[in-house]
């Protein structure tokens, strides 16, 4: 097994090749913007990483790396029209730069291009690897409306975030590794168990993400800092923060969660203090800590060296840490 830098490398050569030079260009020198605007490639070096884990070369794990990077990244693109995130990896998002019809179409397209990707292997892999893509496809979107049905909800409660975040994200990152242990044919046993192992570790990555989301730093961060608070996400902080103010203060916070402003820097100020004094900043980087050492937990069912198992446990703690 390589380190994550290697798997980053070798990936981002992979995709350097995938550089669409096709007409339309308005269809996909979006693609091209969107796939080289970098990120973290998280998804990608999980999928290698895995193959590995189950003792195939890392180069068979290619095209289903890919496949899931460019699904990742039509995810974005729609996200960000539904989220009207001005802002991606620090650059103009799609829709601005382009606009909105653009950005669905050329999402569109690389939702296809990222199935035709499973064109590269056998069969019985790829009916495994369309199986579990399709069901993951559509979870994804299950996900991406319940975020958007709870903008407007005021009842929502925190097992319902919870499943609307495992569907958004969570899943995808459980997928990307399960597609590592199904090109390395790894047992049915042990592809379940590393699907929950990124399963959990996506809901610690989601967590993290609307905790940066609310507390990042502008300059790293990537994108709008207090885009959720203004959309009226329902996060963990503000479920948590629901939870434990007091009456007054928290019809605040609700009011401020049903309005819809032209300035929003009072409305961002004033509800990261709150999640401060609620203690739901506190309470969401607990929950963090928490889902992570569930995901350490399933590594113990898997049938593989512990050296393996100590560099997937590295692999989340670093997730932990993330500012980006
Ligand atoms: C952003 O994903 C969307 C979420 C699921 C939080 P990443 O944080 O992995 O985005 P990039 O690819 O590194 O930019
Ligand atoms: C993203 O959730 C989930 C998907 C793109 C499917 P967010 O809306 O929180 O992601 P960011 O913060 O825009 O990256
Ligand atoms: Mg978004
Ligand atoms: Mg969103
Ligand atoms: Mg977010």
């Amino acid at each position: 097994m390589q380190t994550t830098q290697y798997y980053q490398e070798a990936f981002i050569n992979y995709l350097n090749a995938f550089t669409v030079k096709r007409e339309p260009l308005n269809l996909y020198e979006p693609v091209n913007y969107i796939l080289q605007l970098g990120g973290k490639r998280l998804r990608p070096v999980l999928t290698l990483m895995t193959a590995e884990v189950f003792n195939a070369d890392y180069k068979k794990a290619l095209p289903a790396a890919l496949s899931v990077e460019v699904f990742h990244n039509f995810s974005l693109v729609h996200d960000d029209i539904m989220d009207a995130a001005p802002l991606r990896r620090g650059k103009e998002t799609v829709h601005i730069k382009w606009d909105t019809n653009t950005g669905i179409l050329s999402g569109d397209a690389m939702l296809i291009m990222a199935y035709q990707l499973f064109e590269c292997y056998e069969p019985q892999t790829f009916q495994q690897l369309a199986k579990l893509f399709s069901k993951t496809a559509l979870e994804v979107c299950e996900g991406q409306q319940y975020d958007v049905d709870f903008e407007t909800r005021q009842d929502v409660t925190i097992p319902e975030y919870l499943k609307m975040i495992e569907y958004k994200t969570a899943v995808l990152v459980g997928a990307a590794m399960k597609m590592g242990a199904i090109v390395a044919n790894a047992s049915k046993s042990d592809q379940e168990d590393i699907y929950s192992f990124g399963r959990l570790l996506g809901i610690a990555f989601q967590l993290q993400d609307d905790y940066l989301d609310a507390f990042g730093d502008p300059k790293t961060f990537g994108k709008q800092v207090g885009g959720d608070i203004i959309e009226n996400k329902k996060t963990y902080l503000y479920l948590k923060a629901l939870e434990t103010l007091n009456d007054k203060e928290k019809a605040e916070l609700t009011s401020l969660f049903s309005s819809v402003l032209e300035d929003n820097t009072f409305k961002i100020d004033r509800v990261k203090q709150l999640f401060k004094s609620s203690g739901s900043a506190e309470a969401t980087q607990e929950a963090i800590k928490k889902y992570t050492n569930d995901a350490y937990k399933v590594l113990e069912n898997l049938s593989i060296s512990e050296n393996k198992k100590e560099q997937l446990k590295d692999f989340g703690h670093a997730l932990m840490k993330r500012t980006v």
